[in-house]
């Protein structure tokens, strides 16, 4: 089982969380990257995110279903109790360090979420809300009615005839159970406009997709049907023009269990085809018969463990198959990413105690506490070396394709 947590790191980052809590410093704040899926219309981005949320709220469908970008925070609050310093609304991921715990333990969320819907009991969890920037104070605790909120709101900004708006739609999602991060859904890339679409759709739609996907904080995952040629993978394509080096691309096939009889994808997982440095997941979600008959969540990861453990051409690998290793692999770089933005955060807090003594001084010397800014450097130092430790067991996790 990938999973590559001690519990003294939690402890650890518990500590880390206490004592930046006590300082509230905004230098204690950790950029967390963006998650934005890119790729065709109707590919699958909308069900890939919602896999990995764990929860179903997205609109989905054949033909252009979203149409504006989403910007989804996810906020990881511990059950019934006061929330944490709220990150900022504006989507660019600023997040308190509490993030991080709910961040290293994606495996679990998607073990509670299983657990939760097969308890069969639809009542609405008191822990578990979403609210949209454009009705501030409204909790939603029914998830469909979020879902509804997405379509009324789309088409009250671009009218119900297939029109496209770069406006975002913002929306948050409390719950213990996510790990506090950004996801962003897009409009996928199209090429013919349809019925209210202007005539250059395939420039706008490019030019809304890029101010997302060429923030260098932005992991892609380029989605690509996997029942149709990856050389015309327009969200490769596009990927590869902010992300030539393919640091923060992670190649995502969707509808594997739409191949034709006889043929697989093990070429482009084993990077004959199009090799990517951080690999393809392929994945399973839901047909489209599945949306019709409101088939859950559980069903849909259930359906694609038994896929890979049975296919021929993947049981050998099932584990490096499927939602949970997709949602896996990014767990690894967000700790990466952590990790490498750790000697900033303490840089920072160094810079803001010199000044903060010197500002002191300037008042007449030393008054009260100031070892409380040493106390934070030194937990961290503890932190920076203890996480290695952790890193440095899973630097495998990140080229599982051979
Ligand atoms: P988007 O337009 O890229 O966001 O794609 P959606 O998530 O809305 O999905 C488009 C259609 O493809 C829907 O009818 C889905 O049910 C279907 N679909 C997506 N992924 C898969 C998959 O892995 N297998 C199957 N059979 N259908 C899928
Ligand atoms: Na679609
Ligand atoms: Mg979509």
């Amino acid at each position: 089982k990938p999973s590559g947590l001690g519990l003294e790191i939690v402890a650890t980052i518990n500590k880390l969380q206490d004592v930046f809590t006590t300082v509230g410093s905004s230098a204690t704040q950790i950029d967390l990257p963006q998650i934005c899926v890119l790729g065709s219309q109707s590919s699958g981005k909308s069900s890939v995110l919602e896999n990995i949320v764990g929860r179903d709220f997205l609109p989905r469908g054949s033909g252009i279903v979203t149409r504006r970008p989403l910007v989804l925070q996810l906020i990881n609050r511990p059950a019934s109790a006061p929330a944490a310093v709220p990150p900022k609304a504006n989507g660019d991921a600023r997040v308190f360090i509490s993030a991080v715990m709910a961040g290293l333990s994606i495996d679990n969320h998607l073990a509670q979420v299983n657990g939760a819907e097969k308890g069969a009991d639809k009542a609405a969890n008191p822990d578990e809300w979403g609210e949209f920037l454009h009705l501030p104070g409204e909790k939603f605790f029914d998830f469909n009615k979020i879902r509804d909120e997405i379509v009324r709101d789309t088409e009250a900004k671009t009218g119900r005839n297939a029109g496209i708006s770069p406006q975002p739609i913002n929306l948050r999602i409390f719950s213990p159970n996510v790990l506090t991060l950004t996801l962003v859904d897009l409009p996928g890339i199209t090429k013919v406009p349809v019925g209210d679409q202007p005539r250059d759709i395939e420039r706008q739609i490019r030019e809304m997709l890029m101010k997302y996907i060429s923030k260098p904080a932005c992991i892609i995952l380029a989605v690509t049907a996997a029942n149709q040629d990856l050389a015309n993978s327009e969200g490769l394509k596009m990927a590869r023009e902010v992300d030539p080096e393919g640091t923060r691309t992670i190649g995502v096939l969707t509808k594997v269990d739409l191949m034709d009889v006889g043929t697989d994808v093990v070429d482009i997982l084993a990077g004959r085809v199009i090799p990517l440095r951080l690999g393809y997941v392929p994945v399973v979600n839901r047909g489209q018969r599945d949306i019709e008959t409101n088939r859950p969540i559980t069903y849909a990861l259930e359906k694609e463990r038994e896929f890979f453990d049975n296919h021929p051409s993947y049981r050998g690998k099932a584990q490096y198959c499927g939602t949970p290793f997709l949602a896996h692999k990014l767990n690894t770089i967000l700790k990466l990413h952590i990790h490498n933005t750790l000697p900033d955060i303490k840089a920072r807090i160094t810079q803001q105690l010199q000044r903060f003594t010197a500002e002191l001084q300037s008042l007449g010397g030393p008054l009260g506490d100031h070892n409380a800014g040493n106390v934070v450097l030194s937990v961290i130092t503890e932190f920076t070396s203890e996480f290695r430790t952790v890193i440095d067991g899973n630097t495998n996790d990140l080229s599982l394709n051979e």
